[in-house]
């Protein structure tokens, strides 16, 4: 799928019809067609802003938003996206709720769904578990509805999930958009494992670029270390992307081999696969000493890799040593990337983070309100 070049433009309501009423779980879930058409609405959005223009379409709504981890840009953006939106954003640490007493994701999705307008979740944690709490949740709010007889569309809008982090990566396609409007096509594209001494992260946004630039005929090529790969799922979806495009993904154990040449260069952590898997179980018997254990034997092991870093070396390597850097952030500086490259980037990256504002309004405007495109064209 081609990136058209990022220019107001007349939105096309046969091609909006689609995204009335759906959520957000994975951009796998959405055709080529139906994200182009979700990222014209976020493009649109973001020049009215620029332009300090007010998009009140959904006025008195409640967006409610559920997080079980720590976040700094997706809740600010999910507040930031509602507000310019007209709805009164609500954010509620996961942990706070009744689920960690045991309700269950169909319950809190009943209870919570049959009053807000929209929902987000944020539940990345533990693999297997973040995705399918989402689709519980949304289970839980459609049976209500559909009960109930009520019509109104609520939602899901998926925060960061086990798989996938979904507003993040699109927002960065909005980035690249932005920055390479000639597209995609024959772009080299890094997605590096970095070194962290902080916490083991999660797969989510590795996993997600992986299945998302690789739909846009980019070579993407994946790097990390041995014992860092990524779900199955994740990969194989890269490779069908790729192939349909006529881009390519691959596979390297070496970050200076995926920066050799690269247009853009997205370097960040993640943790171990086998320690990530070994978390499920000890949570799921809320055995807090493993899950510290577990914590300490993945930082340890990350730290047989600290080589693993983004540094002037590293992009001298890259295409005219003037690659892209991208981040989703936060980054630990002095060990994901070195301080000189990160203090070269650091509006560049804020500029990033600020589209995820303008996707998560796209998601909530293209689910909710009738009309869109007239809607906009008349602001
Ligand atoms: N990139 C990202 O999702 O940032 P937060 O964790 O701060 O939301």
């Amino acid at each position: 799928m081609p990136l058209k070049p990022l220019a107001a433009r007349k939105l096309d309501a046969a091609k909006l019809a689609p995204l009335m009423g759906r959520s957000l779980l994975l951009t796998d879930d959405y055709s080529d067609d139906e994200l182009a058409a979700l990222l014209e609405v976020a493009v649109a959005l973001a020049w009215l802003d620029r332009d300090g223009k007010k998009t009140p379409l959904l006025p008195h709504e409640l967006a409610y938003a559920l997080f079980f981890d720590n976040s700094t840009r997706t809740k600010s953006a999910w507040a930031g996206a509602a507000a310019r939106l007209g709805m009164q954003p609500v954010i509620v640490d996961g942990s706070s709720t009744q689920v960690s007493h045991g309700e269950t994701a169909v319950e809190t999705g009943a209870m919570l769904g049959m009053n807000a307008h929209a929902m987000g979740v944020r539940h990345d944690l533990i693999l297997g578990e973040g995705n399918a709490f989402m689709r519980d949740v949304k289970k839980g709010i459609d049976d209500y509805l559909a009960v109930t007889g009520d019509s109104r569309k609520v939602p899901i809008v998926n925060l960061q999930c086990d798989i996938d982090h979904p507003t993040q990566t699109l927002a960065d396609l909005c980035w690249l958009n932005e920055m390479l409007p000639e597209g995609l096509a024959g772009k080299k594209i890094a997605v590096s494992w970095a070194y962290s001494p902080s916490y083991a992260k999660p797969l989510s946004v590795p996993q997600g670029l992986i299945m998302l630039m690789t739909r846009f005929g980019a070579q993407v090529t994946l790097a990390h270390p041995e014992g860092y790969g990524l779900m199955k799922r994740c990969l194989a979806s890269a490779k069908s992307h790729a192939s349909a495009s006529e881009g390519s993904f691959r596979v390297v154990s070496s970050m200076d081999e995926a920066f050799e040449g690269a247009d853009v260069v997205y370097p960040k952590s993640w943790g171990p696969y086998d320690l990530m898997l070994e978390r499920v179980a000890a949570n799921s018997a809320r055995d807090t000493k493993r899950m510290a254990e577990i914590e300490k034997e993945a930082l340890a092991r990350n730290a047989l890799h600290k080589d693993w870093i983004c540094d002037e070396r590293r992009m001298a390597k890259t295409k005219g040593g003037e690659a892209l850097y991208m981040h989703c952030l936060p980054a630990d500086i002095g060990a994901e990337v070195s301080p000189g490259v990160m203090a070269k980037h650091t509006v560049n990256v804020a500029r990033e983070a600020n589209w995820k504002v303008h996707v998560i309004m796209a998601l909530l405007a293209t689910a909710k309100v009738p009309d869109l495109a007239r809607r906009l064209a008349a602001i």
